[in-house]
């Protein structure tokens, strides 16, 4: 697959557990990241984990994501810096709870997060890569969608707004030569496990669903994304790719 090199591309929750190694490779790659993310101490570890000569490449910015103001003041100030070429919409808070314990504020976060800032951050790039003519737009959803998770309300919910968004913009923008894919991530040994009372059981249960008899790590995640950027998925849009090692199939 050709080089990212000079590939502006918008990462939010890029600090994070997927986030951190991809955005390693994708600067390997060439890329330049904006990377989001509210999380300090997660926004200062990339930063000392990334090489010396790639550092260059990474623009940190440390935002809450709800804060729409916030956000949107964050997006305008990166977009009059140079236009996007690429965004990875990809942080999400994932509390548990049986449903009727959900109040409506807690929905509304997980909205504001999972849902609300992805339609900002590509609202923010739309007229760059319009300008263009060449566009990714990458949406991380989960394999909670199709596998019927308890407890997980307001996140499955959302992960379902992020899907039927790839296939509205798919359609809407691959006549600016955009494409828009979902990236559907199975069991991850990353924070988002740590819910999981049971760390030793969750695992062998893991490892029994998948077909594949490892746990997946970030670099499957990151090769599908840089997949998902490449020149060479250009005529692929509308689709999602379940990166599960064989759980759910579809
Ligand atoms: N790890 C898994 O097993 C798994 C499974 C299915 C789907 N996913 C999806 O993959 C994506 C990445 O998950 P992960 O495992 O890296 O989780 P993670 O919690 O490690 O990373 C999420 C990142 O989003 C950031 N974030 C959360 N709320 C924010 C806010 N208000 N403002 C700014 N940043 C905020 C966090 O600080 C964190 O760095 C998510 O969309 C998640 O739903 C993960």
């Amino acid at each position: 697959m050709g080089s990212l090199t000079g590939r502006r591309i918008l990462y939010t929750g890029a600090a994070g557990g997927l986030g951190h190694q991809t955005t390693l490779e994708l600067l390997e790659a060439g890329a330049e990241i904006c990377a989001l993310d509210h999380d300090l101490h997660k926004i200062e570890q990339l930063l000392a984990d990334t090489p010396a000569d790639r550092r260059s490449q990474l623009h940190l910015v440390e935002v809450d994501l709800a804060d729409r103001l916030a956000l949107e003041t964050t997006l305008a100030k990166l977009v009059a810096d140079a236009p996007l070429d690429a965004v990875i919409n990809n942080a999400a808070v994932y509390p548990a709870r049986p449903f009727e314990e959900f109040s409506n504020a807690d929905h509304d976060h997980v909205h504001a997060v999972n849902v609300a800032a992805a339609l900002a951050c590509t609202k923010a790039a739309l007229p760059g890569m319009r300008a263009q003519g060449w566009g990714r737009i990458i949406n991380i959803t989960s394999i909670t969608l199709t596998g019927g998770w308890e407890n997980l309300a307001p996140y499955v919910q959302s992960k379902g707004a992020l899907l039927g968004l790839t296939r509205a913009w798919a359609r809407e923008f691959g006549k600016w030569g955009i494409t828009v894919n979902a990236i559907a991530p199975g069991a991850f040994p990353t924070d988002a496990e740590k819910i999981h009372p049971d760390p030793e059981g969750y695992n062998a249960m893991v490892l029994d669903r998948q077909s594949i008899k490892r746990r997946g790590h970030a670099g499957d995640i990151a090769a599908s994304i840089k997949f998902f950027l490449s020149d060479e998925a250009g005529f692929i849009t509308g689709h999602s790719l379940a990166v599960n090692g064989g759980w759910t199939m579809h």
